[in-house]
């Protein structure tokens, strides 16, 4: 790898993320300042999974630096769909964009990108596996409702299995004081074995349980996730997995007041509508914080690459 790519959340150190999220607290503070660092700079983002998000929240990112956008989308109409290989495709990219933003639907696949490339390549989602940068909108949304990453109990909810989200979360967390998780699941949806043996390894106290709102009242975080369809291997696994957690007002009776609600979004009908309105709702604004700390994340790796 000849430059910094972001792959894990495990990539950077808790310093470096603290540098992230100030710098992203600066650019809300300030964001005239930061609205040419990239001029003459390109994006590329590799998208061969779907995204509404993510993409467009890279590509916010990007125009708000002043910088330009290539995008591909799907495979349909790439040369994925002629069977080039992600090791060539991000051989060809480097000689076009300065950073590359790649979601793929293969475990491993934007290292194999980043080994290939000569720019900087982000993790934007790499099968089941992992997804550092909504992790990072989720602990810039989590420092601005808690002010703290110490000393929280953090629910898990919905399918922990196949939620990278949830893998990536965990791997951030796990480094702070007086964290304790409640991993909430079906389960045939658990937590893989890896990511357990990294808190047993670590030390972390965590609880599995089926039961959302017996772990309610402990709860200072509820992080609920969506079932992933494309993730199954047969849809009746699916369809009778897929309403095992729907929260409603009535299940928050006995939630904490200061409790904080996330989602990485897409909702499909995990969260009842009747609880965006909840001030302990927090998901539209992670949207917003994920734009804010991509904008962090490409400053540093640009600069890191020499390419500002
Ligand atoms: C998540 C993802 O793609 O893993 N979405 C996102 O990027 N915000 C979660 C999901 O798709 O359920």
């Amino acid at each position: 790898m000849s430059v910094r790519s972001l792959i894990d959340i495990t990539d950077l150190s808790t310093a470096e993320l603290e540098e992230l999220l100030s710098v992203a607290q600066d650019i809300i503070d300030r964001p005239g300042d930061y609205a040419h660092l990239c001029d003459g700079k390109k994006l590329a983002t590799l998208f061969f999974e779907p995204s509404t998000r993510t993409r467009l929240s890279f590509e916010a990112a990007m125009y708000e630096l002043g910088g330009h956008v290539l995008s591909v989308t799907g495979t349909a109409t790439s040369s994925a769909a002629k069977g080039e290989s992600v090791a060539d495709t991000a051989k060809v990219i480097s000689c076009y964009a300065d950073i590359i933003a790649m979601r793929h639907p293969k475990e491993g696949a934007a290292l194999v990108a980043a080994l290939n490339a000569s720019i900087p390549v982000i993790n934007a989602g790499d099968g089941g596996h992992c997804h550092p940068t909504q992790t990072l909108a989720d602990l810039l949304t989590i420092r601005r409702e808690k002010g703290r990453f110490t000393d929280l109990t953090v629910g898990l909810c919905g399918d922990l299995k196949f939620g990278r989200t949830v893998h990536s979360l965990i791997n951030a967390l796990a480094r702070y004081e007086g964290v304790r998780f409640v991993l909430i699941s079906p389960e045939e949806l658990k937590v893989p074995s890896y990511v357990k043996t990294t808190l047993r390894e670590g030390g972390i106290p965590y609880a599995q349980t089926t039961d959302l709102e017996g772990a309610m009242p402990e709860l200072d975080i509820l992080y609920m996730t969506r079932v992933q369809r494309e993730r199954f291997f047969n849809e009746e696994d699916y369809l009778r997995l897929k309403d095992s957690y729907i929260l409603t007002p009535d299940k928050l009776r006995n939630a904490r007041a200061d409790l904080a609600i996330l989602h990485p979004l897409p909702r499909v009908n995990e969260i009842s509508v009747a609880i965006d309105a909840d001030p302990r709702a927090c998901y539209f604004k992670q949207v917003l914080n994920g734009k804010y700390m991509r904008m962090a994340l490409i400053l540093k790796l640009l600069k890191e690459a020499g390419r500002l």
